[in-house]
């Protein structure tokens, strides 16, 4: 994300429906809102082969999360989550919403299985919500809250559909916050490491991945230190006293799965916005990239892989810098099956440490975020040589784009370049030595862009939040006929 300002565009679309509706979700596997004349012809021969030389076995996925999709938010035993608490502050989240329904995946989410199905998906990204499964935290599981889990995962392997899971994306229990100050004390550590191997013990033999935390940077930085994420505070040294704790959480929740055994491959998911200078000649605008990526690159990568932080952004933070103890660094390197890579953008900062607006060749997307995909290729065979990571996975990858249904059909053209340019530039790192192993389109569904509320649409499927309708856009189409082409026969 771009460092301090993750929503650079001001939410203008009309308040969202949120009620839950009966109508139910497209129902066919076969043809959820499929219209057969929808062309694919933006695709060149030198694009198909790119695509195509990607290894066998390249997994292709589609990715959301718990908060941002089930709904459900107090059913079955449901715990609080920060979340829940922060859509009830003024202000907080632009349109008003929260996440009482959602797209209402609790309970729709065979039919949301279907449209995965049928867009020929190897893998499904979703992520548990731990105030679900431990309403509190800590002490009793909740077993309605595991049966949901249970359906699902069954559900997903019934359709051929691998599941990858994450185990914390940001939906802390509430009554952690409450009880012991959430991820600013370092009781959480153990907490999460608990809930970890539950996870492990119940689910480890059917899911095929798990990612212990996605993308701390954002729990962190917007949760901590800009306000604009759960659960809203304004002050940098507990945001980096907080990303030490979770990646600690991280370390500890791995060293407790590999305990449990099991065949889920274990890893983390980051998320990485490659910083520019405005000025390459410039050598204020130089360090303030450098700091930019030292902030939201390297001081995880760093901690992750190599068993230490950054001396340069200590120096930076000073007496923001957090508070470490003997042991820490050792239990958050562990060993890791796979790295989760996010990617959406790039930022490009001016001496001042700024952000400025960058040129924007290929436009912006609608949550004003410059598309730029040949920084990803670029970046994939940075982290590759500086860190050797563990197989890489792109775990997130999509945009926002101001959708509207006409005569029945989503024509979002330029969601399909996007994904086009992001495979491209996929394939061209995979081409140069990056081992990349596979690609999940954020998301699966319109839903809840956190402080965006519902403004903001992601999906492959639209969705009317009115019926809970879910309509495949054209870039639904275009996905399926891209993964369709990879599959056929050579
Ligand atoms: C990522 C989040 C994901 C979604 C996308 C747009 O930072 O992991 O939940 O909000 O951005």
């Amino acid at each position: 994300m771009p460092s301090f300002d993750r929503t650079t565009m001001h939410a203008t679309a009309a308040h969202p429906a949120t009620s839950a509706a009966t109508t139910p979700a497209t129902s066919s596997a076969a043809s959820p809102g499929v219209d057969p004349s929808t062309p694919s012809s933006a695709d060149t021969d030198t694009f198909r082969a790119l695509i195509r030389s990607l290894p066998a076995g390249f997994q292709w996925g589609s990715a959301t999360s718990a908060a941002q999709i089930e709904g459900a938010a107090r059913e079955d035993g449901k715990g609080e989550s920060i979340w829940d608490r922060f859509c009830a502050r003024p202000g907080a989240i632009k349109d008003g919403s929260d996440i009482d329904v959602a797209c209402d995946h609790y309970r729709r989410y065979p039919q949301d299985v279907k449209l995965m199905q049928w867009l020929g998906l190897d893998a499904y990204r979703f992520s548990f919500a731990w105030p679900r499964v431990q309403p509190l935290g800590r002490g009793a599981w909740n077993e309605a809250g595991f049966a949901f889990y249970d359906r699902l995962i069954d559900t997903l392997l019934e359709a051929g559909i691998q599941p990858n899971a994450t185990l914390y994306h940001w939906d802390l229990p509430q009554a952690l916050d409450e009880s012991i100050g959430g991820l600013l004390s370092r009781e959480v550590v153990p907490l999460f490491a608990d809930y970890a191997a539950e996870i492990a013990r119940r689910f480890g033999d059917r899911l095929a991945t798990i990612a212990t935390l996605n993308e701390p940077w954002c729990s962190a930085t917007l949760g901590y230190e800009t306000a604009q994420f759960a659960p809203g505070h304004r002050n940098r040294a507990e945001a980096t006293q907080v990303s030490h704790h979770l990646l600690m959480m991280h370390g500890a929740a791995i060293q407790a799965m590999r305990a449990v055994g099991g065949q889920a491959r274990l890893g983390i998911v980051l998320n990485h916005t490659p910083s520019f200078p405005a000025d390459p000649l410039s050598e204020a605008d130089r360090r303030a990239a450098r700091i930019d990526d030292g902030t939201n690159v390297r001081w995880y990568m760093d901690p992750v892989f190599r068993g230490q932080y950054p001396a340069d952004i200590v120096e930076y933070l000073g007496a923001d810098a957090p508070l470490i103890e003997v042991g820490d660094l050792a239990l958050i390197q562990q060993p890791l099956d796979f790295l989760g890579v996010n990617f959406y953008t790039r930022s490009v900062l001016d001496g001042r440490q700024a952000m400025v607006k960058p040129p924007g060749e290929l436009g912006f997307t609608d949550m004003g975020w410059e598309i730029y995909p040949q920084a990803l290729t670029q970046h994939l065979l940075r982290i590759s040589r500086e860190y050797t990571p563990p197989p890489i996975v792109i775990t997130e990858n999509g945009m926002a784009n101001a959708d509207r249904v006409v005569d029945g059909r989503v024509a979002d053209p330029a969601r399909i370049a996007y994904l086009r340019g992001h495979l491209e530039a996929v394939a061209q790192a995979v081409a140069l030595g990056a081992d990349v192993r596979g690609y999940f389109y954020w998301s699966l569904l319109d839903n809840f862009e956190w402080n965006s509320g519902y403004e903001k649409r992601f999906g492959l499927f639209h969705v009317d939040y009115a019926t809970q309708q879910r309509l495949a856009k054209d870039s639904a189409h275009w996905y399926r006929d891209m993964i369709a082409a990879f599959k056929a026969p050579r």
